[in-house]
Formats: structure tokens, C-alpha cells, sequence
């Protein structure tokens, strides 16, 4: 083990998923005190359970459905019964819900805002006076979606609730700089996770996707979860209110 988050107590939320984690097993691998939490309970069970097998330290609260500000309150007092702190927070879960201008209805767009952008808001929000005690650290997850548009993706809710973590996330580094809290944010392109590997299945679509990035394959998650970890240390201490694109050059070409 290394020592980059030494000392430091890091929520990551969605740690039964793919991204979510490679972030817990490489924050814990850097030290760090890893609270996790996920809808999906085998899922999060699981990944603690990997955690603790390398001999990190991870606790984790599940089911938590972020989408209630109850939950999320709940998420912030585990972690401060638990380990007394927060330094990091990072804002990994959400639901995505695809489809297109004129098929979409009203109760989809709303969920879709629920799943990608209010859990955001609600999490930091319920964190804000622990991060302000610690002067810590905020990385949350938009998404290239939010930077550029796919012909044969109905990304309609997707594109704006992703921009909107982006602003969210600006605003949240104007308003944390008289506390010493830090916020950025990290825009996936395509990465190779359970979430994705659907789309995949169809040669077309995975030759088009591959065949516009710079560096001719997809993303891994560790390869996201690196970002992650530079931002949330000390390592990333003059970076704030940007989003870092983690996309193979996917939207430079
Ligand atoms: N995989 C990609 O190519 C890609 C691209 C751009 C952005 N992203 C973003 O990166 C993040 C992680 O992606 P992933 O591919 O690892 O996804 P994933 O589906 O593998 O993992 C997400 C996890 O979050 C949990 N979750 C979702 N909504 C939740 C809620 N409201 N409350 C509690 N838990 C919840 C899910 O149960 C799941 O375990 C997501 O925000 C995603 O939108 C991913």
C-alpha cells in the first residue's frame, strides 16, 4: 500500500458498480478509509468484501437510494459514526435513462434528473459541513455526453443532467473556496463497465465507438478511478472547478 490518501475518510458512492469499484479498491490501496454505499446490496457487499481481502479499510451502507435525502443524510451520519470525518466526497452513482426528444415522457425526463443530478445535490449538500470542517475535497461524475452529442444515442436527459453536475460543480468550487473545499469533476468517455458492455454487443456500434478514440480502445474503470484519485488528493491541491475528460481522445478527433 501506498500512502496518497493517508489519513483521509473518502465517500464513494455507487461501489457495486464498475467505476465505483476500482475507486474503493485504489483509495484504499492509497490509505484511505473507504465509506461505499450502493442500491444494490450483493454488489456493495461485494466490493467491501474485496476491499477488506487486500487489507483496506471500507465500511459500507446498503441498499442507500440516493434519489431520498434521507438516505443520503443517513450515508453522511454512518460515515461520521464510523470514522469521524469526511475529506473526500465523490459523487460516482447514477442512473442514466436513454431515449429520444419526441419519445420521452415526462415521467422518464423527471427520473432521469432524479438518478443523475438531485442525488448529487442532495449528497453534497448533507456532506457540505463536514467537507467545510475538513477543507475538503468534492469529484463528481458528469460524462462526455455532457460535452458533445452520438448520432445513435437518445441522450436527451443524459446530455443536460451531465452538464449540469459540470455548472453544479463550478458553482460548488465558487462557493467552497472560503472553506478550503475543492471541487472538480470527471467526464467519462466510453468505458468498458457492466453498464456499457450492452451496448457493445452490437460490432457496429462497438467499431464506431472504438474508431473514435485517439487511442483505438475503450476506457477502463481503474483508468477512471486514477482520475479520481488525483483529484482527490493532495496531489491535484491548485485544480478546481474544472472537469477533467477521461476519453481516449474520443472528443478531439
Ligand atoms: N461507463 C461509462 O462508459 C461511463 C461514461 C460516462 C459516465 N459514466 C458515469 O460514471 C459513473 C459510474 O459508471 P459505471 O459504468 O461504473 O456504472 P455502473 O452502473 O456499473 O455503477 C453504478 C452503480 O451506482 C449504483 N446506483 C445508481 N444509482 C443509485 C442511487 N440512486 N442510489 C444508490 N446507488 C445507485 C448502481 O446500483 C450501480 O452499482 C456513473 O455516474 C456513470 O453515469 C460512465
Amino acid at each position: 500500500m501506498s500512502s496518497r490518501l493517508s489519513g483521509k475518510v473518502c465517500i464513494i458512492t455507487g461501489t457495486g458498480g464498475s467505476i465505483g469499484r476500482e475507486a474503493a479498491l485504489t483509495f484504499a490501496r492509497e490509505g484511505a478509509s473507504v465509506v461505499g454505499c450502493d442500491a444494490n446490496v450483493d454488489a456493495a457487499e461485494e466490493t467491501s468484501e474485496m476491499v477488506r481481502c487486500e487489507g483496506g479499510t471500507m465500511a459500507s451502507l446498503h441498499p442507500c437510494h440516493l434519489g431520498d435525502p434521507g438516505h443520503c443524510r443517513a450515508l453522511i451520519d454512518f460515515a461520521m459514526r464510523t470514522f469521524s470525518r469526511i475529506d473526500v466526497l465523490f459523487n460516482n452513482a447514477s442512473t442514466t435513462h436513454f431515449n429520444w426528444l419526441e419519445d420521452i415522457s415526462d415521467e422518464e425526463w423527471t427520473r432521469n434528473r432524479r438518478g443523475e443530478l438531485d442525488l448529487v445535490f442532495y449528497l453534497t449538500r448533507a456532506a457540505w459541513p463536514h467537507l467545510k470542517a475538513s477543507r475538503g475535497v468534492i469529484v463528481n461524475t458528469a460524462s462526455l455526453a455532457a460535452l458533445m452529442s452520438f448520432r445513435n444515442l437518445g441522450s436527451l436527459a443524459h446530455t443536460t443532467a451531465t452538464a449540469g453536475i459540470i455548472a453544479m460543480t463550478r458553482q460548488l468550487a465558487m462557493e467552497g473556496r472560503d472553506h478550503g473545499i475543492r471541487a472538480n469533476s470527471i467526464s467519462p468517455g466510453m468505458i468498458e463497465t457492466d453498464e456499457t458492455r450492452n451496448h457493445l454487443q452490437d460490432p457496429g456500434s462497438a467499431d464506431s465507438i472504438v474508431g473514435k478514440t485517439l487511442l483505438g480502445r475503450l476506457g477502463r474503470p481503474e483508468e477512471v478511478a486514477n482520475v479520481a484519485l488525483f483529484l482527490a488528493s493532495g496531489e491535484s491541491s491548485y485544480v478546481t472547478g474544472v472537469d477533467i475528460v477521461v476519453d481516449g481522445g474520443m472528443r478531439v478527433w
